[in-house]
Parts: structure tokens; sequence; C-alpha cells
């Protein structure tokens, strides 16, 4: 165990874990776009950022991937943390300026929603994050989509950027998106993502369109369920 101070609060936490898994099991905000539990920390929005004081050390670190130490002193909600915070969303705010995901993380922060470095103009809401890209490859384990381009025209796409031939439309990608950049339209049986337009499944008990075939008959592919055992809704089964 290792014993540790988060703003003034004494805890003691197991050793190896994250100063943002540690602070949130006790009930200490921190701000994050670029965490989910289930991929661990990517590292890349960077609002997540604590003051870490180790030693005669004091620095500030992404608390998503920094582990706990003992002694250490974390300051969640410091001057500088804050003015590093939002110094990260007005940059983020110039990439992205039509998120209002981010735009309501502004104003919640205390900055203007107006960027103050000059805004991209590409229409994208995409903060290179590659939470999408992580749970496709990772949770899902398709890898449909990847990281395209390089410097300024860096974005999330399917490879070349084309329509993702081997996406299942499970819209898993968009469930993760912080900012709203991955558009999702499920009408009637059709869902329509990345391009692509995928039949939908009714369930075989209430007719309610519930998933597209093709996750279906992925899952069923990797679980040897069959799929018409699949295709029953969550609420009938
Ligand atoms: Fe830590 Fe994004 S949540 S860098």
């Amino acid at each position: 165990m290792v014993n540790l101070t988060i703003d003034s609060k004494k805890i003691e936490a197991e050793a190896g874990r994250t100063i943002l898994e540690v602070a949130r099991d006790n009930g200490i905000a921190i701000p994050t776009l670029c965490y989910n539990a289930s991929l661990g920390p990517l590292g890349s929005c960077r609002l997540c950022v604590v003051e870490v004081t180790q030693g005669k050390k004091t620095r500030v670190e992404a608390s998503c991937g920094y582990p706990i130490a003992e002694g250490m002193v974390v300051e969640t909600k410091s001057e500088r943390v804050m003015n590093v915070r939002r110094l990260v969303l007005r940059l983020l705010l110039a990439r992205c300026p039509e998120s209002e995901q981010l735009r309501e993380m502004a104003a919640g922060m205390g900055v203007s929603a107006e960027p103050r470095f000059t805004p991209d103009k590409d229409h994208s809401k995409c903060i290179l994050c590659r939470m999408c890209v992580e749970t496709c490859e990772k949770v899902v384990g398709v890898c449909a989509i990847g990281i395209s381009g390089k410097g300024a025209k860096k974005a999330t796409s399917a490879p070349f950027m084309k329509e993702p031939s081997t996406c299942i439309g499970c819209g898993a990608c968009a469930y993760v998106c912080p900012t709203g950049h991955i558009e999702m339209e499920s009408t009637g049986d059709t869902r329509t993502i990345w391009g692509r337009t995928f039949r939908m499944k009714s369930c075989k008990v209430c007719g309610r369109y519930f998933a597209p075939e093709d996750q279906l008959a992925y899952i069923s592919s990797k679980t040897g369920v069959s799929e018409d055992d699949l295709a029953t809704c969550i609420s009938c089964r």
C-alpha cells in the first residue's frame, strides 16, 4: 500500500494505481476527455493534469497515466493546474470549435467558447484522442479505423480514407468519442456510420430493430453462438 495526499486528503491506496483512479475512488473529480477504464490511459488530451510534488520537485503531469507513490502530494485544482487545463481547452476548441461537448466543458471551466487561437476551418470535431481507434481494435477487435495523415492533416479515418470495409456498424467508436465527432444515425432498419449503411436486425420477439446484422454475424463467428440465438434483443431475453 502507498500513502499519499490529494487535495489535502490523506489517502492510502494500492501501489500501481494511477492518480486519476485513486482520486476518483476518493470522490475527487478530475476532468478527462480521453480516459476510459476499459482502455487504460491514452495520454492524448492532457485535460487531466494535476500538480504532483515528490521530494523537492513539483511538476504538472497527466493524472490518468501517472502512478501513485509513497509520500506524493497532489493538487488537482491549484491555480497552475487550472491555467493549464484552460489552455488545453482553448487549444482543443481552436481545433474543434463546433464540438458542443467541448463548448459545454469550456463553459464549466469559465473558458470563453469563442476560440482565442485561430480556429480550424475543416469542421472536424476530432481531437485525435485515439479512443475510437483503441476501442475498435482492443475492445471490439475489428481494427476498422485508424489515424491517417501527418501533422495538421492527421485525421481519424478508415484505411486510405475510404469506407471501412471491416466495420460491423456496432457504434462503439461513436459511443466513446468525447467530442461528438463520429456521427451515427439509426433509423428504422438501417444504421449509417463512417459512410456505410448497415441493415439492422429486428428482434424475433418484439420486432424492434436492435443491432446491425453484420455485428451479430461477427459476434456469432467469435463466440460460436448461432445467429438465430442472437436474434433477440436484450429486453426480450
Ligand atoms: Fe489523461 Fe486525456 S484523460 S490525457
